[in-house]
């Protein structure tokens, strides 16, 4: 289901052959993320100078932003080869051990979602990371002894949705870090752009404006709207998006001006009828709708308060004026809380 929609910042399955291309290969080609791109230009060209590895880089922010693409262009810009996993799928030290093991010199190791990694894992990285090596345990009892294993100078280049999960000690062993930020409409424009040449089709300037516009400022969400518009104008048009199809397109979507969803809609609604317009917390919030809290977090709040629509309090969150507005629900109100809740705003 979660897949289904569009606005889902997560890569679904058939997404993932097609993103190959439409992935930029040069920094160069990577639009936005100034600051980011700025600062890894010059350590990337400093460690190639060296012949050293790059420093270890987290990067961090919502989903859909770069993260992963971004690591395989530094791959690329180093000249060395990349190997990608997850911190769910690191399940034992061992698994861990034997991916350390199989790097060369100067290669990177991506681990996506590096904040869910196991503890008994993350313990063996430590090492890895500070000292390139391994400290293995060997027999039982008495008679364990530990042997240190030199592993190849590699670079660990970990992705998060949420920097503040990850253990102090983790965290502190990253000597670069990188903020994602949500992209401007110029961005995604230039982004969209890209993507319609790279597709082979043809795609007018309003509808590029209203694509990215509506895209809540993510480039996978901008990329899989133009995707589904396409179908639209092949199959309802003459095959080329003008801003009628990407209207109807939308509409039919359930994507409104903003770049909501049904979700995002669901989850301002239910703050709203509910609970007042809050503050509630998230717990509430997510077992009202009936959906995850990570993927509230995750995927729907950070576009919501980008947006202003939403904003979290101490006490929880709270729907803002321009979300009522937006809603087309009177802010005001006449019900004899609404007071009280302006006194808490
Ligand atoms: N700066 C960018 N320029 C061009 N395309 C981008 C950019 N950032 C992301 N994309 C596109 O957006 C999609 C999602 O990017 P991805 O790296 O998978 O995001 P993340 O790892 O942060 O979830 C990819 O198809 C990629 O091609
Ligand atoms: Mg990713």
């Amino acid at each position: 289901m979660d897949n289904e929609r569009i606005t889902s910042a997560n890569i679904n399955a058939g997404e993932l052959r097609s993103e190959v291309n439409l992935r930029p290969q040069h920094l160069d080609d990577y639009i936005g993320q100034q600051g980011v791109k700025q600062n890894l230009k010059i350590f990337i060209e400093a460690a190639k100078m060296r012949g050293e590895p790059l420093d270890h880089v987290l990067f961090y922010g919502p989903p859909g932003l770069g993260k992963t693409t971004l690591a395989g262009i530094i791959a690329n810009e180093l000249g060395v080869d990349i190997k990608i996993t997850s911190g769910p799928a690191i399940e034992r030290a061992g698994d861990l051990a034997a991916i350390l093991t199989n790097l060369n010199d100067n290669d990177v190791l991506f681990i996506d979602e590096i904040h869910r990694l196991n503890r008994s894992v993350e313990e063996v990285l430590y090492s890895a990371m500070e000292d390139y090596a391994l400290d293995i345990i060997i027999g039982k009892g008495p008679s364990a002894r530990s042997i240190r294993l030199d592993l190849a100078k590699f670079t660990l280049i970990g992705a998060t949705t949420r920097a503040g999960s990850l253990s102090a000690p983790l965290r502190d062993r990253f000597g670069v870090l990188g903020k994602f930020e949500m992209y401007t409409s110029d961005e995604l424009k230039e982004i969209l752009s890209r993507t319609a040449r790279i597709l082979g089709v043809e795609i007018d300037e309003q509808s590029l404006n209203e694509m990215a516009k509506r895209s809540r400022g993510t480039p996978r969400v901008a990329n899989r709207m133009l995707k589904r518009i396409r179908d639209f104008s092949q199959v309802k048009g003459n095959g080329i998006i003008d801003i009628d199809i990407t209207r109807e397109g939308l509409t039919a979507l359930g994507v409104d001006g903003l770049g909501l969803e049904r979700l995002d809609r669901e989850i301002l609604t239910t703050i709203i009828e509910r609970f007042n317009g809050g503050p509630v917390g998230i717990d509430t919030i997510a077992a009202s709708i009936g959906e995850e809290r990570v993927t509230i977090e995750d995927v729907n709040e950070p576009y919501l308060i980008q947006a202003g629509l939403l904003y979290r309090t101490p006490k929880g969150r709270m729907v803002s004026q321009a979300g009522y507005r937006h809603l087309g629900i009177d802010y005001a109100g006449d019900d004899e809380d609404s007071e009280e809740r302006q006194v808490t705003f």
